[in-house]
């Protein structure tokens, strides 16, 4: 399935042509796209009013509600209101909806084809710190030569708390045991492969784990998974992946890049909603049950805190307190999941069921692109982005080694007043301090259009707030309402 290539989109009508020969133009229609007026408004029943769409490259953040999510969660709550208890049991012969008992196996198997796993390597559970800790307290298995922990300087702090924790809590001192990579890309605050590869090697003798993020949060730079992973395995080192970031946006192939486990949140680009649950891998081979071994008195399986529905479901409701755990990812679950939760889950797989993950990315990769290319050669009469850009792009231009995020870091005292009137023009982004907007065209919602749009917002509102018609934040509740007829008058006249 091929998506438009060309990065260099100079005209509208380009990129409006570009979105009719789009593969994936049929989902966005799947998708409550909130307008301008609704985001305005305090009110949250505001209704779709029909005004136009505000542009919403935040799937970094929260992605898109799934129209169909509403309709699967009205369905599993007329199956608890009919049903009661039974529902655990009873198929629903008027829905597609799995006994509660089984939501968590519908959800693997829709989630397993979004990061390259067998069904049996996945599970949609907990959140991802809670999963950090569960998949640590497997796989961190520190002794007094090999104690160490590697993560990056710059990680996601539930991630360094994690960490941090895991390692107090079996007895060790983080001053010693934490390993930190900071970045060797200073201007850009990235990290090589080579440089990772080199911390690994300084620290192998002595390093039990190594965690990274599939995509770094700030950065938006995709890591070297299958190669960083071969790496660690060479020295004997487990490696883990924080994949917030990635699951949903680009193609993962854990299984094929011999992951050993890998958590993430099913929030941002997999549109799950706010606190979503979300997800874990365990390579198979770290999930096996050796039932024969525990009937000889050993344990049979990879130790791990445990719980009821981690237990093997035919026994699961004999009560007895024997565990045997069912073999692979669903052996790490600890409690009884929300049927309600996963059903979110579940809604939006079914849309990424539709298509798969190489078109998703193919489109991802030119709309960057194509973004990227507008921000760094502005098309408009923008006075200060003509001469020198008042930002720049802090995420790797290689496609290999970003998704569809794109860094944006704006010159000293410019993020206030950009990030304001991109509100008032209806631009939904978020911002990193102290001077980083994080720009995200999801590919299952956005369109080019959009991405051309944004573009010439983008530079008109820094040439505004560069040129001082942006005040401070003090006077910015008052002047809330005049840069939206400010963006509307350049729109129309170019001034
Ligand atoms: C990279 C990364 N790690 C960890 C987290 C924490 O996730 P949760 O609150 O779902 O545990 C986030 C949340 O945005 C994140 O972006």
């Amino acid at each position: 399935m091929s998506a438009p290539q060309s990065a260099k989109v100079r005209e509208r009508e380009h990129a409006i042509q570009l979105d009719v020969t789009d593969p994936l133009k049929g989902f966005r229609k799947e998708f409550l796209i909130p307008t301008k007026a609704q985001l305005e408004s305090l009110a949250v029943s505001n209704s779709d009013d029909g005004s136009e769409p505000c542009i919403y490259f935040c799937g970094n953040s929260l992605g898109l509600q799934p129209r169909r999510t509403a309709q699967r969660i009205a369905s599993h709550l007329s199956a608890w209101a009919t049903k009661g208890v039974l529902g655990h049991f009873t198929e629903h012969e008027d829905s597609n909806l799995p006994p509660f008992l089984h939501v968590d196996d519908a959800a693997a198997k829709l989630m397993a084809p979004l990061v390259g796993a067998e069904t049996n390597e996945v599970a949609v559970m907990e959140t991802l710190t809670a999963n950090l800790h569960l998949l640590m307290s497997s796989f961190y298995t520190p002794t007094e030569e090999k104690y160490k922990i590697i993560i990056e300087g710059k990680a996601f702090p539930s991630d360094h708390y994690a960490v941090e924790s895991q390692i107090r809590h079996r007895g060790f001192d983080p001053e010693q045991a934490m390993v930190l990579i900071e970045p060797d890309r200073l201007e850009l605050a990235t990290i090589s492969t080579s440089h990772i590869l080199s911390v690994i090697d300084k620290h192998a003798s002595t390093t039990a784990l190594v965690l990274l993020p599939g995509i770094q949060y700030y950065t938006g730079q995709y890591l070297d998974i299958k190669t960083i992973t071969a790496h660690a395995h060479r020295h004997g080192i487990l490696i883990g992946w924080d994949l917030a970031h990635a699951v949903g946006n680009v193609d993962l192939r854990l299984r094929e890049w011999d992951v050993d486990f890998a958590a993430w949140c099913n929030y941002k680009y997999v549109n799950s909603g706010p606190g979503a649950i979300g997800g874990l891998f365990v390579n198979s081979r770290h999930g096996q049950v050796d039932v024969s071994a525990m009937r000889d008195g050993g344990e049979g399986f990879r130790d791990r805190l445990c719980g009821w529905w981690g237990g093997s479901k035919s026994t699961r409701f004999e009560m007895g307190n024997h565990f045997v755990p069912i073999p692979g990812a669903a052996g790490w679950q600890v409690g009884n999941p929300s049927a309600l939760a996963l059903t979110a889950v579940i809604a939006s797989l079914e849309i990424f069921a539709l298509t798969d993950m190489a078109t998703i990315r193919a489109k991802s990769i030119a709309m960057t692109a194509c973004l990227e290319d507008l921000l760094l050669h502005p098309l408009s009469a923008n006075r200060s982005c003509k001469e020198a850009l008042p930002y720049q792009i802090i995420t790797p231009s290689d496609p290999e080694e970003r998704g569809a995020q794109l860094s944006v870091r704006v010159e000293p005292g410019l993020l206030g007043g950009v990030m304001r009137l991109l509100e008032d023009a209806g631009v939904v982004v978020d911002e990193r301090r102290p001077d980083v907007i994080r720009v995200a065209p999801a590919p299952l919602y956005n369109t080019f259009q959009e991405v051309w749009d944004f573009a010439n917002i983008f530079t008109w509102a820094c040439s505004e707030t560069q040129a001082g018609t942006v005040h401070g934040s003090q006077e910015a509740a008052a002047l809330k309402g005049q840069d939206q007829k400010g963006w509307a008058k350049f729109k129309q006249t170019g001034y």
